[in-house]
């Protein structure tokens, strides 16, 4: 099946008082009708800014380079009238925190209503039955009751619940979610991630996933990738690369950072913290904290290449077969 969409070395720039900072370096990948590829990686590993690139969102000071085709239409050289028809339509985005993307100050009925009438030019009428339906979708009890609610009345679950609903209103080719879950509790989380791959078992939409956490993605995705300091370390499978992860990033993503010392112990947390944008080692942008840097890792950046296991594409100098000795023996 061809791509719904293909990204090809996507790159995005901020220029900062302090020099440019390169968020985003050379990301290719590709998104199949229905299928689901997660984004994994630490804070500013550059996740949200690879995909607000795709939507036109960056921030004033922020270019993006590369291509992203989408239905045959680069989504990085559209027009910004023909992105704003795509937005929200063919393809939704949902946020962090609910309250960044609702209006405080419209009911929800209004704010639905009113990408109905934008992007499907439904009359009120038939805006509301459409948006009371979506509500029950993602099932929030006595919907036609509360959807003349404003967002604040209700809980935090319910307004994330509300989201999807308004991002799955106009039955989107893909959804782009990033971090859907982290403002909620655990519990919350499961229920917000079974009702995603439930919907999208009924409306067949492709999802972006971002996350910090590898287990979701395993849960959820068919592909991932895992970023590092803006550039792609691990990309392939969501199965291979959960359960048998290469790349040293992905292991101390996974909780089980091998010690150098051989005590035979593992760390549960990646030591140290990610890098500085605008002052990023020379060689992998992992060397700093990585147990299994060597000399070459500081001076060359590793490039991304097929790994051995087909359908893998890593960037570290040591080979899978190298970690995989380590970890068998501080097991
Ligand atoms: N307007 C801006 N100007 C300069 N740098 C920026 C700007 N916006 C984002 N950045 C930088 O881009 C990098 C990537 O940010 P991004 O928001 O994509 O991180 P993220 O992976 O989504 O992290 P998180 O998990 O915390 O959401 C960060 O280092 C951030 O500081
Ligand atoms: S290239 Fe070197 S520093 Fe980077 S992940 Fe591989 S072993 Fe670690
Ligand atoms: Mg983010």
């Amino acid at each position: 099946m061809s791509a719904l969409l293909d990204v090809r070395d996507l790159g995005v720039r901020f220029n900062t008082p302090d020099g440019e900072v390169n968020a985003v370096n050379g990301l290719s990948f590709s998104v199949r009708p229905g299928q689901t590829l997660g984004i994994v990686g630490e804070s500013g590993s550059g996740k949200s800014q690879s995909m607000l690139a795709l939507m036109g969102l960056l921030a004033a000071n922020g270019r993006a380079t590369g291509s992203a085709t989408y239905r045959g239409e680069d989504l990085l050289a559209m027009k910004p009238k023909r992105l704003n028809e795509i937005r929200g339509d063919r393809i939704a985005m949902i946020f962090q925190d609910p309250m960044t993307s609702l209006n405080p100050y419209l009911t929800v009925e209004r704010q639905m209503t009113e990408v109905l009438e934008f992007h499907k030019g439904l009359s009120r009428k038939s805006a509301l039955s459409l948006a009371i339906n979506t509500l029950e979708q993602v099932r929030i009890p006595d919907a036609a009751r509360r959807i003349r609610m404003y967002p604040h009345e209700f809980s935090g679950g319910m307004r994330q619940r509300i989201m999807i609903a308004m991002a799955l209103l106009c039955q989107p080719d893909l959804l782009i979610a990033d971090e859907p879950t982290t403002a909620l509790d655990v519990t919350v989380q499961a229920q917000t991630m079974a009702l995603l791959r439930d919907l999208q078992k009924e409306f067949g939409t492709a999802i972006i996933l971002i996350t910090h956490d590898l287990g979701v993605v395993a849960g959820l995705c068919d592909d991932v990738m895992v970023l590092y300091g803006g550039r792609v370390m691990e990309q392939g499978s969501a199965e291979k690369i959960f359960y048998k992860p290469t790349h040293p990033y992905t292991i101390g993503l996974l909780g089980a950072v091998p010690r150098l010392d051989h005590t035979g112990e593992t760390l549960t947390a990646i030591p140290g913290t990610p890098p500085n944008m605008l002052r990023m080692p020379q060689g992998c942008p992992f060397s700093e904290r990585c147990t299994f840097a060597m000399e070459q890792c500081r001076t060359d950046r590793p490039p991304l290449v097929a790994a051995n296991d087909p359908g893998v594409l890593r960037a570290c100098h040591k080979t899978a077969d190298d970690i995989a000795v380590h970890m068998a023996g501080v097991r």
